[in-house]
């Protein structure tokens, strides 16, 4: 069995394979036999993107799917996230997908837990699937990685998506820049300025401001936000021609994008969805493979 945890686990000829498998997931190459497989998807926090394309990639697979509503569980009469997760394992099913607020909550599980456990986002730390699904959208349109330039625009330093994809980008040989206020950037990173960047760069990803994960108010308002760092259709028209638009969503219209930039001629952002399907097909069928 293989867990998914952290992409920065991985060697690059382990995510160039489960992207290869992605790609051959979105051609048909898996049928849905695994139907003696039962998948549970334990979200702790809000998802609909993660969770319901974990779903509709283990409904493609065969498996029967348990989706787990935190709201209306024993964790609501003091049971631990530990034996919530110990009581899953014990009804004998074959993987579970976990995302939880807590940074790196896999430490608790990962000597205890002896079924694959496939991370569907911890904190601010890592969000490997959806890295995987920003790299399959990427490669589908350049066909490669080396030397192209990404600025991930917005909440940098509350955001999981930008750790991970910063991390394993670099190692394919991209040159990641960060951009945007002030009070939401990671001096590890090198920055540039939001103008030049959409001049400049070969994808632009924008990320939405994640205020649940914040002690302070926002220090500016939403309309100064969005004419400093909004993308909207004047900026893509300083895009190179070549260059797309990335988001992970949910994406907040009218703050870091335009609702008419939203489904543009550059935006992959719905392509990046449908990805992320054939993505979890994958990791679900590694998860199951011999070590
Ligand atoms: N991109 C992403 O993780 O979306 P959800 O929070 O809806 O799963």
């Amino acid at each position: 069995m293989k867990h998914l945890l952290r992409l920065a686990d991985l060697p690059i000829t382990e995510i160039n394979r489960i992207l290869d498998c992605a790609q051959a997931a979105k051609t048909g190459i898996y049928d849905d036999s695994e139907t003696k497989r039962i998948v549970a998807n334990l979200f702790f926090e809000p998802s609909t993107r993660t969770q319901y394309s974990f779903n509709t990639a283990e409904l493609k697979l065969g498996c029967k799917v348990i989706n787990f509503n935190a709201a209306s569980s024993s964790l609501q009469k003091g049971e631990t996230f530990y034996d919530t997760v110990k009581t899953f394992e014990s009804f004998g099913i074959d993987a579970v997908v976990i995302r939880d607020r807590k940074d790196r909550y896999y430490l608790d599980l990962i000597d205890r837990i002896h079924i694959p456990i496939l991370n569907g986002g911890d904190g601010k730390m890592d969000h490997p699937t959806q890295s995987l699904l920003d790299l399959l959208t990427i490669r589908e349109e350049f066909n490669h990685f080396d030397g192209l330039k990404i600025a991930i625009v917005g909440d940098i330093a509350h955001s999981r998506v930008a750790h991970t994809n910063i991390e394993v980008m670099q190692r394919l040989g991209m040159q990641c820049y960060i951009s945007g206020p002030e009070e939401y950037q990671d001096a590890q990173y090198d920055s540039i300025d939001f103008d030049q960047a959409v001049e400049t760069m070969d994808v632009i990803m924008l990320l939405r401001v994640q205020h649940e994960r914040h002690d302070q108010a926002m220090s500016i308002s939403v309309e100064h936000y969005h004419q400093q760092y909004g993308l909207t259709m004047e900026r893509v028209a300083k895009m190179k021609p070549h260059a797309i638009i990335l988001h992970p969503a949910p994406f907040n219209r009218g703050v870091e994008i335009a609702d008419d930039v939203v489904e543009c001629e550059k935006s992959r952002i719905f392509k990046q969805i449908n990805n992320g399907v054939y993505v979890r097909m994958a990791v679900l069928k590694r998860a199951w493979e011999s070590d």
